[in-house]
């Protein structure tokens, strides 16, 4: 893709479930009425032209209810949807399929040239971060993933107290996220079976817990539970408990244990119950991304239609002062940000100093494919131990070597070592 040429970006989307409709469809939507504008890059039409999912439906419907909301997008559907999306003139592609579907409509959208944004966990192996990696660099575009929670303002001050030496060496932490029963029960039904609430949102604080403190993933543990979603020995996980020790560049260790669920009852007072604490040589943090201060009573509709304590740094409806209607929040501004470097890459300067800009694009560790291999190591770990105990072989321990990048599996009782990435 040369820099420069016309005013105007073009996505592909892949897969229009829950989350393009909270916060890629919000984006496109104001996109697509205000532009982007910056310094560098001037002002910019962006544009929803493609979009690629299973069957068809849900896009022919949102594009009849958004009307002139959207651009009038082509609808792909069925087995050669990606293939005919990518071969369309879009710029980028976001990947909004379930979480063991990315790698392939990333894989073909790279291979087609396009930038990519894979919603979390970007991929499930070392062998397909490193394919993704590998084909972004020769194909010259930006290959990025989608951690909102990074830009929470809570977190956002905790990595500024981290990186100001306020708050000095972490030792160990725990963090919790708990989705309601709705999330397994019905708006995933069609791809819940062999998957884990873990993978699905453990990786936002694992993550976070890389991206803040750094240092170097060591070993992985986790145990769950079943019973609630699928048979009490079968493959699909209620809930999942999950620790990882990192070891810092002195030498000193930090553990982290993360819980999960998809279990959670439906009346429950949030939507999402999201707890951290922190612990480091001198202080503590505690942070509870629910309960900042917002309670809220409606007879007859809390705590099921409307939720009693809200998260509206995430993703709001709001009556603007200015009497205007908008749905912002961390949630659609980090869809901005990666338009914003796909545009800045491919129109804020002359040509000739478009490999300059993919670099520093690139360096951004925040959200590029190329930075996420320590998370990505921890969901392939994360699977690979809750497989074994689906096949009745619990308590395995995977280890880290971030040197060679090499990832094992070691059971007890068993003195076979199970290499799930042979690393260098
Ligand atoms: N950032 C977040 O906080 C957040 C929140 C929810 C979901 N997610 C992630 O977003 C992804 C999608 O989740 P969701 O909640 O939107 O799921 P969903 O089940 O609501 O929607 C999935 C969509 O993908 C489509 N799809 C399925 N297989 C496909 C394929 N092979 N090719 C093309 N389209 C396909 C379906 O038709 C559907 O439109 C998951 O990876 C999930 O982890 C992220």
């Amino acid at each position: 893709m040369a820099a420069g040429g016309s005013s105007v970006l073009r996505a592909g989307m892949v897969g229009l479930g829950m989350i393009f409709d909270e916060t890629y469809r919000p984006f496109f939507e104001r996109a697509h009425v205000e532009g982007l504008w910056d310094r560098r890059f001037g002002a910019l039409d962006i544009e929803l032209s493609a979009v690629g999912t299973r069957t068809g439906k849900r896009a022919a419907a949102y594009k009849k209810s958004a009307g002139k909301n959207i651009a009038d997008f082509k609808n792909f559907s069925g087995e050669q949807a990606l293939e005919q999306l990518v071969a369309t003139d879009v710029d980028l592609v976001c990947v909004a399929t379930p979480d063991d579907r990315h790698f392939d409509s990333a894989r073909k959208a790279l291979e087609a040239g396009k930038h990519v944004i894979i919603e979390k966990p970007s991929v499930l192996s070392l062998r397909e971060l490193d394919e993704l990696v590998k084909l972004a660099h020769e194909k010259g575009v930006l290959a990025k993933v989608v951690y909102h929670k990074l830009l929470d303002p809570d977190h956002k001050k905790l990595r500024t107290l981290v990186a100001d030496g306020v708050l000095t060496h972490i030792n160990n932490g725990y963090c919790s996220l708990l989705e309601p029963k709705s999330i397994s029960g019905s708006q995933f039904a069609e791809w819940i079976t062999g998957r884990n609430p873990g993978t699905y949102v453990a990786v936002h604080y694992i993550k976070l817990i890389d991206f803040t403190f750094g240092g170097r993933l060591k070993t992985v543990t986790a145990t769950g539970q079943r019973g609630l979603v699928g048979p009490k020995d079968g493959p699909t996980w209620d809930s999942v408990q999950m620790r990882m020790i990192y070891e810092h560049a002195d030498g000193r260790e930090a553990a982290y244990d993360i819980h999960t669920s998809w279990v959670t009852p439906n009346n429950f007072p949030g939507y999402v119950e999201q707890e951290v604490q922190f612990r480091f040589d001198n202080g503590v943090w505690n942070g509870h991304s629910r309960k900042r201060g917002v309670e809220l009573t409606v007879e007859d509709r809390t705590p099921n239609e409307l939720k009693t304590t809200i998260n509206t740094h995430y993703n709001g409806t709001f009556l603007e002062p200015w009497e205007a209607r908008s749905q912002r929040g961390y949630g659609i501004e980090v869809i901005e940000r990666f338009v914003r470097e796909v545009a800045y890459v491919e129109k804020g300067g002359p040509a000739a100093d478009r490999a300059d800009r993919l670099k520093e694009m690139r360096s951004l560790a925040y959200n590029d494919l190329a930075a996420d291999r320590q998370v990505v190591a921890a969901v392939q770990a994360l699977e690979a131990i809750l497989e074994e105990a689906a096949q009745g072989h619990p308590d395995a321990v995977v280890s880290y070597d971030a040197e060679t990048n090499k990832l094992t599996l070691s059971r007890p009782g068993n003195s076979q070592v199970r290499v799930l990435h042979p690393g260098q």
